[in-house]
């Protein structure tokens, strides 16, 4: 069976990219059949005129750099706005069909499919399309990317409630750049959350794919990143 993953963040900007890039590379390393999804992306760079969704291309790259993009992204578009906004400044408006079909497509043949969200969960798609509602009907569990400072209990704990209401399988959470100050954080999601914590991920020194998986293979508990969780 096909392992889906659908990474999600408590906030834009935590770490979603980083963290999939070190898992694409850390599970292909494993021998793995790995395919990548990036179904929305808002604030892609214009490169000889043409928009290209970087986020997208990045997981590409770590996947090896077969597939097409338009295999892993449906919809991006230029302004770095919520995805309901940036497509209706183009006069578009996001559908879940084309996300879903994607989906599927992506998870077909391999052994794992891993795809990066948009900003966090409650992120509109459209005035009536929320990106849980995706996550809720593609039957992928959910990693959480949280960083870890003051506060991310809070975020992380609405993140779960609000994936349990929806029926969404919980993964994990995974906790980005270990502070040096004790917060608690783990523990505190963890007892309160009644969720896994799959690690604490270090600050990267180095930037390249190679790197953050070691990183991701050293922190991160493995056995249950490749479970399939039919349930929250
Ligand atoms: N563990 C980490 N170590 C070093 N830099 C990181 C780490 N996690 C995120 N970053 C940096 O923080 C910024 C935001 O991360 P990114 O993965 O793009 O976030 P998101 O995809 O959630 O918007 C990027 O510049 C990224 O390189
Ligand atoms: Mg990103």
């Amino acid at each position: 069976m096909t392992i889906k993953l659908f990474v999600t963040g408590t906030d834009t900007g935590v770490g979603k990219t980083v963290v999939t890039r070190a898992l694409i590379t850390a599970f292909l390393k494993r021998g793995l059949k790995v395919n990548a999804a990036k179904p929305v992306e808002s604030g892609a760079e214009r490169v000889d005129g043409r928009l290209v969704p970087l986020d997208a291309l990045a997981l590409v790259r770590a996947s090896g750099g077969q597939a097409g993009l338009k295999n892993v992204c449906a919809y991006s578009f230029p302004d770095p706005v919520s995805p309901h906004l940036a497509a209706a400044n183009v006069n578009t408006t996001i559908q879940a069909e084309p996300i879903l079909s994607l989906l599927n497509q992506q998870a077909k043949g391999v052994d794992l499919v891993i795809a990066e969200g948009a900003g966090g969960l409650l992120v509109p798609l459209s005035p009536k399309l929320l990106m849980a509602d995706i996550v809720a009907q593609s039957g992928f569990s959910l990693i959480i990317v949280a960083p870890n400072v003051l506060g991310t209990i809070n975020a992380t704990l609405l993140t779960i409630e609000a994936a349990r209401q929806r029926g969404i399988p919980l993964n994990g959470v995974i906790l980005n750049r270990t502070p040096e100050t004790e917060l608690d954080n783990a523990q505190a999601i963890a007892r309160h959350g009644q969720c896994p914590i799959l690690g604490e991920l270090p600050t990267a020194t180095q930037d390249d794919d190679q790197s953050l998986a070691r990183l991701a293979e050293e922190w991160l508990d493995w056995d249950r990143l490749l479970t399939n969780p039919q349930t929250g």
